[in-house]
This record gives structure tokens, sequence and C-alpha cells, in this order.
């Protein structure tokens, strides 16, 4: 088939109205050295404190030290993968994980990335894992139960909405058994779910995800994963990825089963004559970890049985 010279000429007049390059400004810095998940740069003069910052092979860093010639990075991902001389690039954003609808059903990683075959995370929106938490005096108090669905434990000792419960025992006990009962338990009851397991093998998550879809409990249900062979930074920030996600869904909300599941969120609530702010880790439901991660981290979050503005609507269950 002959292309006639208008032909040509539309095509590329096309081609040039769709091209577009939005400059962006980044800076770039060298990698002095490396050592216990730690790197040093040299050359990233304006990097913030948290900023992401991305090395080479889709690694990201963590700018946590920032001194007047270099900045000191916890390496978010395997630290072999980094090198002396390698650039490293300023992202301009500050720890932030995917957020929102899409990700229900899923299994992701501190940052939000896929863990499942399930392709990539279709979120449109990003959320910061640090923020501050709202104080104690503009939070709710519990007044709405969860249903374990373990009728002892209902009846003699309930668990409300917004309430942190350590579960706490020894080994082989049961205590994940009845973390992921409670989650499938809330099938249908309006509950997003929010799994963080912390330190496990993943043989052993795939097994608990395994169990939460064949009981139909995954679509409810965001998992994030921080294995026993992650680095350990990467552990240390998945609690604070999955309140996040959490927050979100308390703030902005999610559809479930045709239903906006969102409860409004303190925060929004907050007159400026309120206490001061608490950072996260002070007030938050779930706890910094020590010196090693709680192990396993399960949270359920928001609830649509009721309108009322409720405060903190997360339930943390950590399990040794
Ligand atoms: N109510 C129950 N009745 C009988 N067996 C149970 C019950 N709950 C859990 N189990 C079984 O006990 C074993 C240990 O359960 P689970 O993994 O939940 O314990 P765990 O306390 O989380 O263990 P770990 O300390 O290793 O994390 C599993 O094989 C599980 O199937
Ligand atoms: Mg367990």
């Amino acid at each position: 088939m002959a292309l006639r010279s208008h032909d040509i000429t539309s095509i590329i007049k096309s081609a040039i109205d769709a091209f577009d390059v939005g400059a962006e400004t980044r800076s770039v810095g060298t990698v002095l050295e490396v050592g216990d998940g730690i790197a040093q740069i040299y050359g990233l003069g304006d990097a913030v404190a948290s900023e992401m910052l991305e090395f080479p092979g889709g690694i990201f860093g963590l700018a946590l030290n920032l001194e007047e010639e270099t900045v000191g990075a916890v390496i978010l991902g395997d630290a072999k993968g980094v090198k002396e001389g390698d650039t490293v690039k300023t992202t301009g954003r500050v720890v932030e994980v995917p957020v929102g609808q899409a990700l229900l059903g899923r299994v992701v990683d501190p940052l939000g990335r896929p863990l499942d075959d399930k392709g990539p995370i279709a979120a449109t929106k990003t959320r910061a894992v640090e923020r501050i938490a709202p104080g104690v005096i503009v939070r709710k108090s519990v007044d709405t139960p969860v249903q374990t669905g373990i009728k002892a434990i209902d009846a003699l000792i309930p668990i409300g909405r917004g309430q942190r419960e350590l579960i706490i025992g020894d080994r082989q006990t049961g205590k994940t058994a009845l973390a992921v009962d409670t989650i499938i338990n809330q099938k249908g009851k309006g509950l997003v779910c929010i799994y963080v397991a912390i330190g496990q093998k993943l043989s052993t998550v795939a097994k608990t995800v395994a169990v939460l879809e064949s009981h139909g409990a995954l679509a409810h249900t965001i998992v994030v994963v921080a294995g026993a062979e992650d680095p350990a930074p990467l552990q240390y920030l998945a609690p604070y990825a999955g309140v996040a996600m959490g927050e979100e869904v308390m703030e902005e909300g999610v559809q479930l089963d045709g239903t906006l599941i969102k409860t409004p969120c303190a925060s929004t609530t907050t007159s400026p004559s309120m206490p001061g702010p608490t950072a996260r880790w002070r007030s938050c439901c779930v706890a910094r970890p020590a010196a090693r991660p709680t192990p396993e981290t399960s949270s359920t979050s928001t609830a649509a049985s009721s309108s009322a503005p409720r405060a903190s609507t997360r339930r943390t269950a950590a399990v040794p």
C-alpha cells in the first residue's frame, strides 16, 4: 500500500502532538560506601529527611542521616545490589505506599509492591507512611464489637472496633489461627482487614493467604508481607505501611460488596486548639517495633455499620 505524502505529514504531526516529555529535576549523587544495609551518598545536597532515594536496579533507600557533605540512607532492599560508585537519585517523595481500592485482595511488600501474581497495583493514590496521628481527645470511644466468630472470646472478652488487642502465647498454640479466623469471620460484615506478616517464612504466609482465599476472605483483606529474609528496615516499615493503608480506608473509604466502607476520621475534626500533634509511634495503634520487629501483626480496620465518627478504627493483634 502506497502512503501519500499528506498521510505521512498527518502521522508525523499527530506524533509530534502526542510527544510529551515533562521535564523533571532530580538530584543525583554517588554512593561512597555501603555497609550493614546503610549507604553513604555524596552529592544529594537537597535530599530531605525520610525521602525515598532511588538506587540502580529499582532498589529504594530512605534518607535518614543528613550531613553537610553526605547523606546516610537505609537501603530498603537487597543491599548487595548497591555498590560503591552507583548513582543515586532523589525522588522528591517521602516514604509512601499505594492505598485505596486497588489494594483489596492483594499481597504487597511494605513499599506496596505486589508479591502476588495479580499484576501491578492499579492504585491512583499514595499515602505517606509517617504522619501525625490524631490525639486521644478527638478519638471516639469503642462502641461496636468485632465478632471473632469464636463464641468463648465474643462472650467473655469481647473485642471492640477501634480497640487494640494483643494475642500472646507459646509457640504453636493457635495465635495465627485466631487472627485468621477473625478475618474470615468478617466476610460480608463491612470490615476491611489488614494482615501484616513480619519476619515469617514466605511459605507460611503463602499458606495463610491460601486459607483466606479459599474462604473468600481475601476480597476484604490486604496482606502486607516483610518476610524473614527481607532486610530489617523493610520489616520496620511494614506496620506503618499497613496502618497507612488502613487510614485510607478509614478516611476516604473503599467499595466492598457494593457498599462504601468508610469511617469518618478523627483527625478531620481536629481543631487547632486541640493538644499538639502526637507522632504516630507514640499514639497509634501499632506499637513501634522494639529491637526486633514483632513477627506478625494483623489489624482490622473500619466499620460500615455505624455512621458515627470513630476515632480509632484499628485493632491490632501481635502474634509472637
Ligand atoms: N482451635 C484449634 N484446634 C485445633 N488445632 C488448632 C486450633 N487452632 C490452631 N490449631 C493448630 O495448631 C497449629 C498451630 O497453630 P498456629 O500456627 O495458629 O499457632 P501459632 O501460635 O501462630 O504458632 P507460632 O507460634 O509458630 O506462630 C496449627 O497446626 C493449627 O492448625
Ligand atoms: Mg503464628
